[in-house]
């Protein structure tokens, strides 16, 4: 074990060093994982960023548009999301990088060479989000929601980087904040709505203005 990284939680490290005993690798997108950098973490869940949606949410989106009969829910948690999408009727895949249980584990979304359906329906972890959208792009993926904080709509470089060049089509706002539960803490703790959130929503070709819409 390098001893020199013991007391950090997260570091980068290059693909090709050696990986501790009790880290593990996620490859990021980006100027450093371009040139192969990843993110070196002491835990094999990322436990800040698991928080499963409330079906409500997904069966909201649902009654707004039709979406492909065939689904990957690419970060599927514990299946909150596609559970939901199964229930209506659609042919989901769902993989994670972490084991909640649920689908198949262990693949990292930023990596993944292909898509496995052309239609994406999650709700990403937020570090990661505009990770996943972009990578959402680079797949080609023809149509994908995402569930995400409304503060998505801000940021200097997120519209230098998204927005300006592919705009979601439709930004669904939910009037009511959702109540996250933190998926790997204790059920007596439960978050309070405190955050808005929406579902954004891509189409590949899309080059209008985002229609906006409340939920
Ligand atoms: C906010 S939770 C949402 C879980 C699920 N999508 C839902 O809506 O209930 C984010 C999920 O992303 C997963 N995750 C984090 N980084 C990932 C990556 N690089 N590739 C795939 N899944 C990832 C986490 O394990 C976690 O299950």
């Amino acid at each position: 074990m390098d001893k020199s990284v013991k007391s950090w939680t997260f570091r980068y490290s290059h693909k090709d060093k050696p990986i501790p005993d009790g880290w593990v690798y996620t490859h990021c997108l980006g100027h450093h994982g371009a040139e192969g950098y990843g993110i070196l973490s002491k835990e094999n869940r990322q436990k800040d960023d698991y928080y499963p949606t409330p079906p409500e949410a997904t069966e909201a989106l649902l009654s707004k548009f039709p979406f492909a009969a065939k689904v990957w829910e690419p970060a599927c948690g514990d299946g909150a999301i596609s559970k939901v999408l199964t229930a209506a009727g659609h042919d989901v895949i769902s993989t994670d990088l972490n084991d909640w249980g649920y689908g198949q584990i262990n693949i990292d979304f930023l990596m993944e060479p292909k898509k496995l359906a052309d239609c994406v329906i999650t709700n990403p972890p937020y570090k990661l989000a505009n990770q996943f959208v972009l990578k959402c792009i680079d797949l080609n993926v023809s149509k994908f929601a995402m569930l995400l904080r409304l503060a998505f709509l801000e940021g200097k470089e997120r519209r230098s980087v998204i927005y300006n060049t592919y705009p979601p089509c439709d930004v669904l706002v939910f009037s009511q904040r959702l109540t996250m539960i933190r998926g790997d803490h204790d059920k007596s703790w439960y978050g309070s709505g405190k955050m808005a959130f929406a579902w954004f929503v891509w189409e590949k070709g899309f080059k209008g203005k985002p229609r906006l819409d409340w939920l």
